[in-house]
């Protein structure tokens, strides 16, 4: 359905995405709209008509970006497309961003980029126009049903927002208070996915394991009884979720991971720090024990479980007796793969007033040290699966001739050469090699018959 706020029907657009994998997501449902009012989607953002940055405010890095690719907009007449910053930078900051670049023209928060079309409408007329809007009404029911995205992987969003208030954090200021989507929704677009030939839905939620709803019956179920509906789909081969909150890791989700098979065995579930006094300081409501608990439990569960977990270095007040704590806690668990950060220091955030800031010099210290271990784990973790008989979603091609690239059960990268097998089909391999971060495999001769 065509809006009549749009003037030009035949324009084009690009929306490029920074940030977690729910802005994956969000800006794929905004090129979805922009593709239902009528935009053709154009490869690059310099000759589009419409430019969509969805930005990112996690870290001052990520966040200070959006400035630079504004700048690169302009276009050698110097004339630039309609921009709009969406995102987590627009919701931090607003109207402030049109000021501080006035080519700027629409900036729109996480949960108001349904009301896009017409915010662009607005901007064509000569208006700045800001939504910040967190409305009552929840954006999702305001998009277009999904299509199907002719890959074989799709992100869902179930869950958004944020109630923990980390000390560090500012997604709870940018997304907004923890909402779960209704159950017969999730239901619904999984189905639309996987009759568009998805094969494998990751879940996602900034506190996924906090998703609660009630099933068709009227059951009051959290995710795990999510996951046991959608694995009864056929046609759906994998399912993902991600990310996690140690606290919100129930009993039966921690079950799942043994009982249902098309459940992945892998668990992003980030710990932040492995000293007891910096996870109070950062109002993590966990502590080290808990969380190694959950792990131990989890492994129980699904002994072959891949464990994936985020670091910060350099939170205020850490002394190199809490980092050591960190190190320990990560020889504890041995992380199969991982993400870690330096400590940025975040406007509007309780951590960001607090004394004992630690010195750029010592985080990066710290940061290599910790991720000089990480990454031997994560190369041992990965020579581990060598000579292992596992099966493979093919995602896409690879660089040479007849090779491509899927996804192990444990979410590594492995390539194989497959000549006659497609994006899309599973197969069986056999791990041959293992780099730090991919694999290489053979098919086993029972798929090539
Ligand atoms: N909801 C998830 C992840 C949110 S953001 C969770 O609870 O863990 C993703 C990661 O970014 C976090 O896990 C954390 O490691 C990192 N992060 C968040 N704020 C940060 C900050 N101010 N400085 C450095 N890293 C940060
Ligand atoms: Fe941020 Fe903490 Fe919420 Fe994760 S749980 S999004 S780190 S406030
Ligand atoms: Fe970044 Fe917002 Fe995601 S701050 S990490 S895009 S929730």
């Amino acid at each position: 359905m065509k809006s009549d706020s749009l003037p030009n029907p035949q324009k084009t657009f690009h929306v490029k995405s920074f940030g977690c994998q729910m802005n994956v997501y969000d800006g794929e449902r905004m090129a979805e709209m922009l593709g239902a009012e009528g935009y053709v989607a154009a490869a690059d953002g310099a000759d589009a008509d419409l430019v969509v940055l969805n930005t990112c405010h996690i870290r001052e890095k990520a966040a200070e970006k959006v400035y630079s690719d504004i700048g690169r907009l302009k276009r050698a007449d110097g004339s630039t497309p309609t921009i709009a910053v969406a995102g987590c930078v627009a919701q931090a900051e607003g109207a402030e961003i049109a000021r501080r670049a006035p080519s700027v023209d629409v900036v729109v928060g996480p949960q108001a980029y349904h009301r896009l079309p017409g915010l662009i409408a607005r901007a064509e007329r000569g208006e700045k126009a800001v939504d910040l809007d967190m409305p009552l009404e929840s954006k999702f029911g305001a998009l277009p049903k999904r299509s199907g995205n002719q890959r074989p992987t799709a992100f869902l969003t179930v869950q958004e927002g944020c109630d923990k208030f980390c000390t560090y954090c500012v997604v709870p200021y940018t997304r907004g208070a923890e909402i779960s989507r209704p159950f017969a929704d999730l239901i619904a677009e999984a189905r639309a996915l996987v009759a568009g030939g998805v094969r494998e839905i990751t879940l996602l939620g900034q506190n996924v394991n906090a998703w609660d709803g009630e099933d068709e019956q009227g059951r009051a179920i959290g995710l795990d009884g999510l996951i046991r509906e959608l694995a009864k789909e056929d046609g759906l081969e994998r399912i993902r979720y991600t990310t996690s909150h140690p606290n919100d890791m129930t009993d039966g989700l921690i079950a799942a991971h043994g009982e249902i098979e098309k459940l992945m065995p892998f668990l992003h579930l980030p710990v932040q720090a492995g000293s007891d006094r910096i996870l109070a300081a950062m109002n993590r409501s966990h502590s080290v024990d808990s969380y190694l608990r959950v792990i131990e439990r989890v492994r129980e569960a699904r002994p072959d479980i891949a464990i994936s977990g985020d670091f910060i270095v350099g939170f205020p007040g850490e002394t190199e007796e809490d980092f050591d704590k960190t190190m320990k806690l990560i020889e504890d668990v041995g992380f199969d793969t991982s993400f870690s950060f330096i400590y940025s220091r975040r406007p509007g955030t309780p951590a960001a007033s607090m004394e004992d800031q630690v010195e750029e010099a010592v985080m990066n210290d710290r940061l290599q040290r910790l991720q000089a271990l990480l990454n031997e784990q994560q190369q041992g973790f990965n020579e581990a699966t060598v000579g292992r008989a596992t099966r493979l979603l093919l995602e896409r091609k690879g660089k040479h001739d007849g090779q491509l690239i899927g996804k192990s059960p444990w979410l590594q990268s492995v390539h194989v050469t497959a000549p006659g097998l497609a994006i899309g089909d599973m197969v069986d391999v056999r791990v041959t090699s293992a780099g730090p971060n991919s694999l290489g495999a053979e098919l086993l001769m029972e798929a090539v018959a």
